[in-house]
């Protein structure tokens, strides 16, 4: 049931009133800053799963030529990954709050690339070396399931799909469902968060 306080972060209302805040977030030197809202995930403050996706990408990727995020909220994972990449960044949204956000993001951080309205990959064209996300739990296992596995549909030859998810949201299950398309690794386990690493088979 979606309503009042059950207004889920993944749904288009727009009688949703705006009340515009930002976060600042420092990572490998640089200053980040996130204008986020109502309506968004994690609006007041940094999502600790993300946080840890992104420090257990820079510990194991060096050479990053252009990265998707996907489900990109307020493009947290996105622009701290393009900024020290130095690489192109495409983020996607189902949520169009979320890519107004994210472009306003794109430029006062000044990171190429842009954000786009797409239920799962149905704006996404080409190919990227990383996958980003920490999926959208609440849109249902189906939503999830198909964003990890059409991923391998937009990966480069040698990219990496890398995602988080917490174990008891199904970490282990969702691994099952997806281990015929992708070599997974488990990189990390934090707080009850897996950060997973897949290789196309
Ligand atoms: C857990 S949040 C992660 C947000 C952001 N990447 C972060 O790390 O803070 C998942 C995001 O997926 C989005 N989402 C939900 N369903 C989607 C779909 N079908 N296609 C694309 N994105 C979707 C939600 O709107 C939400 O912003």
């Amino acid at each position: 049931m979606i309503g009042d306080s059950l207004e889920h972060y993944f749904t288009n209302n727009s009688n949703l009133k705006s009340e515009l805040r930002t976060i600042l977030y420092e990572k490998k030197g640089f200053v980040f800053t996130f204008f986020s809202d109502l309506g968004v995930f994690s609006k007041n403050h940094l999502d600790y799963g993300s946080r840890l996706l992104i420090d257990n990408i820079i510990e194991n990727e060096n050479k990053i030529t252009n990265i998707l995020d996907v489900g990109c909220g307020y493009g947290l994972l996105g622009i701290v990954l393009g900024k020290i990449y130095n690489c192109p960044v495409t983020m996607s949204d189902v949520n169009k709050r979320c890519i107004h956000l994210s472009n306003m993001n794109i430029e006062k951080n000044k990171i190429m690339g842009q954000a786009l309205l797409s239920d799962c990959y149905s704006n996404i064209t080409g190919t990227y070396d990383l996958i980003v996300t920490n999926p959208p739990i609440k849109a249902g296992k189906k939503i999830v399931f198909n964003i990890l596995d059409e991923a391998y549909k937009y990966l480069n030859k040698n990219g990496h799909l890398w995602f988080v998810m917490r174990k008891d949201h199904g970490a282990k299950s969702m691994l099952k469902l997806i281990e015929n398309r992708y070599t997974c690794e488990i990189i990390c386990k934090s707080k009850g968060f897996y950060v997973i690493k897949a290789k196309i088979r």
